[in-house]
């Protein structure tokens, strides 16, 4: 029964295609440029793009189950296509920007609402993973803490609950490995609130030396962000970080109380990263 990954150049879907392979299943790692897959030896890499619905019939064939990327180019005709395939479980990576009020005209939550609801008009049986921010989020602040310069925020008091990517991946694996979690919706957080800027300080004691915040205007934010990312995605992460401000974060489903495992902490996370916070 083999399972199709997509997104396996992803940090998410990387680690869910090495744990199913390591655990003996079938997988099949899809991705828009496989010739760039890094994937264990024996698993096959195929093209996957889901514009181009010529790459689909090749990607599903003998598919069962997909561990899905919400992207919603293509989307309708992806499920169309897993159906003939005979798919029978999709797990979806998906943001729990979908459950903020007026989640359908902010970019972000239309973007993965799109999705959800592409899959449920579908009939595919799903599991949707509604992560919150990940702890690699914090990788945005390399250059800066790198470089030993602040780090500029704009709501340096926001508050997260930021889930380590890899607990994602162990509670996708869990849902493509048995039938508790077909059928549900998760909201996936880590086990810890912190602000940004106690996630910088975290950061600050992993690297034994002072991190600076500096405040920085909407606008500002505004100029960095853009440059790494779409601008309607840019205003969406502004405005949750402001609503953030003032609303301390929810602890939603963790590995704790959906596989009955800590959480890992952004200590943790941060540990494992730490190199990539040192000039090199
Ligand atoms: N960050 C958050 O706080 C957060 C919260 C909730 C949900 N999410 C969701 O999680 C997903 C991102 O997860 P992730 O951390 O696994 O993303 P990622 O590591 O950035 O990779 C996402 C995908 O981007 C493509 N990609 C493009 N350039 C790449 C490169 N240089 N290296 C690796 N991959 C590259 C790959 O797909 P191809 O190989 O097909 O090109 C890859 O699978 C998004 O769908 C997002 O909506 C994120």
């Amino acid at each position: 029964m083999t399972v199709l990954v997509t997104g396996a150049r992803g940090k998410v879907g990387r680690a869910v295609l090495e744990r199913l392979h390591a655990a003996g299943r079938p997988v099949r790692a899809a991705s828009a440029r496989p010739a760039e897959l890094a994937v264990p030896a024996g698993v096959v890499g195929v093209e996957l793009v889901l514009n181009r619905p010529a790459t689909f019939a090749a990607a599903l064939e003998g598919v069962r189950q997909v561990f899905l990327y919400p992207e919603p180019a293509g989307i309708d005709a992806f499920t169309a296509a897993a159906r003939a395939a005979g798919v029978e479980h999709v797990v979806l990576l998906s943001s729990s920007s979908v459950l903020a009020p007026g989640a359908e005209s902010d970019p972000l939550g239309a973007h993965n609402l799109r999705v959800e609801q592409a899959l449920a008009v579908s009939g595919l049986p799903t599991t949707l993973l509604r992560a919150d921010a990940f702890a690699s989020n914090a990788l945005g602040w390399c250059a800066a803490i790198g470089a030993g310069l602040p780090v500029e925020l704009p709501y340096p008091e926001a508050s997260l609950a930021p889930v380590h990517p890899a607990d994602v991946a162990d509670v996708a694996v869990a849902a493509l490995s048995g039938p508790e979690l077909r059928g549900r919706a998760v909201t996936l957080t880590g086990g810890q609130r912190l602000t940004l800027r106690e996630q910088v300080g975290v950061l600050a004691d992993v690297l034994g030396r002072p991190v600076p915040v500096e405040t920085v205007t909407r606008a500002e934010a505004e100029r960095q962000l853009g440059r790494f990312m779409p601008a309607p995605l840019v205003g969406s992460l502004l405005s949750f970080w402001a609503a953030a401000s003032t609303t301390p974060a929810t602890i939603g489903d963790t590995t704790r109380t959906l596989l009955g495992v800590p959480e890992r902490t952004f200590h943790q996370w941060a540990t494992e990263h730490a190199a990539a916070f040192t000039a090199g």
